[in-house]
């Protein structure tokens, strides 16, 4: 089996992290809940991890690093949290759901929502993010990366829009662990990560790195271990943010991912550029095939294989080629409206396939091209 759909969750995991996920697993206690031993030990390895992330990606300060289960639930974190009626919000037509729903919910109780477009090469464009900012706007909501084609937005110029009081909430599910990411250097004041892609993770981990500039209120309330008499949420983070037991076992892992990438990414990203160089160019010259993707280093490469509908194009290449790939929408309906798709193949490579892989890829796609022109 080939597995390219690296970017729904990344299908290959170092030996540290598998090896630190049994231990905590073998002895892992509630970090945080009871005063014994193991789970004071627990808590501080938690503390730990929380300060390889804030130092991974130049937060803000370590406590205001909250573990979540996935980077759905911090971006719904940080944009339920911190927005509310009336405040002007501008965002990307490439969103995920993850940031397109929350918004929309946010859209019915009296936030405004714009979207700033694509540009003719599909591609995010700072001016026209610009065109749409205003005095109030109170927060830009921008991925790092579209999970559809692998885009990325120029932040540094979509910051120098954005009026001095207005928040940059980043979805980093697709760009964390594959590109060097400082906050503090471009200007982000909350980072939404996920556990289990390119940060190597496991799956049912993410986390949220906010600034000092912003104070999300709870959107998940309950037990933290700490101030149990107070029938409210504490008003420190990171407890104010983590009601319930945490997932230690992804949480630990989590830090070995980063700790691993901080040695490995630059190489790695530079295969990833090279592989997905590799499929653009062939999968480019292949008759039938429309290309949506650049090279890139999110490993991303989508294509519509013409007059081959995108899930029946991803169910053929599993079933008879035994390659896992992802079609459809992408749960980012509007990018693909904004491409003129009504699905495409995404492959999603990571720096543990090979280019062999690639080429199968591509051997495949052409089969099925010249099996489709054969039969029409
Ligand atoms: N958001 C993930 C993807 O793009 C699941 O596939």
């Amino acid at each position: 089996m080939i597995y390219f759909d690296n970017a729904a969750t990344g299908g290959f995991k170092p030996d540290c992290v598998v090896s630190a996920a049994t231990a905590a697993l073998k002895a892992g206690a509630n970090p945080g809940r009871s005063g014994h031993r193991l789970s004071i030990a627990c808590l501080e390895r938690v503390y730990t991890v929380r300060r390889t992330l804030y130092e991974f990606f130049g937060g803000y300060s370590y406590d205001r690093v909250i573990f979540t289960k996935n980077c759905t639930e911090a971006l719904n974190c940080a944009i339920l949290g911190t927005l509310k009626e009336g405040d002007e919000v501008v965002t990307t037509v490439a969103e995920h759901n993850s940031v397109l729903r929350p918004l929309e919910f946010l859209k019915a109780r009296g936030v405004s929502v714009e979207y700033a477009p694509l540009n003719a090469e599909g591609e995010l464009d700072a001016e026209a993010f610009g065109r749409l900012v205003t005095h109030k706007t109170r927060a830009a909501v921008v991925t790092l990366a579209s999970n559809v084609t692998g885009t990325a937005p120029d932040i540094l110029k979509i910051k120098e829009h954005l009026p001095e009081g207005c928040l940059l909430i980043c979805d980093g599910a697709q760009a964390c662990g594959h590109v060097l990411i400082d906050m503090k250097a471009l200007g982000i004041d909350a980072l939404a990560v996920a556990g289990h892609k390119g940060m190597l993770g496991l799956q049912g981990s993410g986390a949220l790195l906010f600034s000092e500039r912003m104070n999300p209120a709870p959107v998940l309330f309950g037990g933290t271990g700490s101030e149990s008499n107070n029938l409210n949420m504490p008003d420190f983070y990171p407890d104010r943010l983590e009601s319930g037991t945490l997932n230690y076992p992804a949480i630990v892992a989590l830090g070995e991912g980063a700790i691993y990438l901080k040695e490995n990414m630059p190489a790695d990203a530079q295969k990833v550029i090279d592989m997905t160089g590799f499929l653009c160019e062939k999968l480019q010259g292949v008759h039938g095939v429309k290309l949506y993707s650049k090279p890139n280093p999110y490993g991303i490469v989508s294509f519509a294989l013409l007059n081959n509908q995108s899930e029946f194009a991803a169910y053929t290449l599993s079933e008879e080629y035994g390659i896992c790939v992802r079609g459809g929408l992408h749960c980012a309906p509007l990018m693909h409206k904004a491409l003129g798709s009504d699905g495409l193949v995404r492959a999603s490579v990571s720096a543990f396939n090979t280019m062999n892989e690639c080429g199968a890829l591509v051997e495949a796609v052409e089969r099925m091209c010249g099996a489709q022109h054969s039969d029409m």
